[in-house]
């Protein structure tokens, strides 16, 4: 019995430590709540919708990581929107994709090839049969900067990005 209580303790006491540090707390699918993509090359860095600002056109932007649901994105692996946690805006590439063009969110449609994304099993998030993958521009992690799609080159740092 008194191993158990330590237990308890010890696990009360972790919560209590993540939440005072405002550690990310691990989760269990579905993911009600959305999760972080962060990017490959500082996980402390995560892809956001500035100001929360839900609207046509608003950039997405690369910054700190934080608990605000501007963070948070519905995406699964394999083909998938790349959605905004409870909003009905969607990770979107425009009608043109190519390299350069810098990333949106718009209203989430099906079968709309600017939000038909599939994230790899090597942490890439490309247009789906496009050739194109989402991109830290320049890889730029200052807070702020849009990113962008670009070509999909192997290895690639900016092109990499954590779901967690
Ligand atoms: C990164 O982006 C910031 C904000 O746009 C800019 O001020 C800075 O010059 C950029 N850094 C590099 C190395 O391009």
């Amino acid at each position: 019995m008194i191993g158990q209580n330590t237990l308890v303790f010890s696990i009360f006491a972790t919560s209590l430590s993540a939440l005072a540090l405002n550690l990310p707390v691990a989760r269990s699918p579905p993911y009600p709540y959305g999760q972080h993509i962060t990017a490959g090359s500082d996980s402390n860095k995560c892809l956001e919708i500035p100001n929360a600002d839900y609207a046509n056109g608003t950039p997405v932007e690369i910054h700190d990581c934080g608990p605000a649901s501007n963070q948070f994105w519905f995406i699964q692996p394999g083909e998938t929107k790349v959605q905004v946690a409870g909003t009905n805006f969607c990770l979107d590439a425009g009608s043109s994709p190519q390299s350069g063009v810098g990333l949106k969110i718009w209203q989430c449609y099906d079968n709309l090839p600017a939000q038909d994304w599939y994230l790899t099993a090597d942490n890439r998030i490309a247009l789906t049969n496009q050739g194109q993958c989402v991109d830290l521009t320049n890889g730029n992690s200052t807070n702020g900067v849009q990113v962008q799609t670009w070509q999909c080159t192997d290895n690639n740092n900016n092109q990499v990005w954590i779901v967690q």
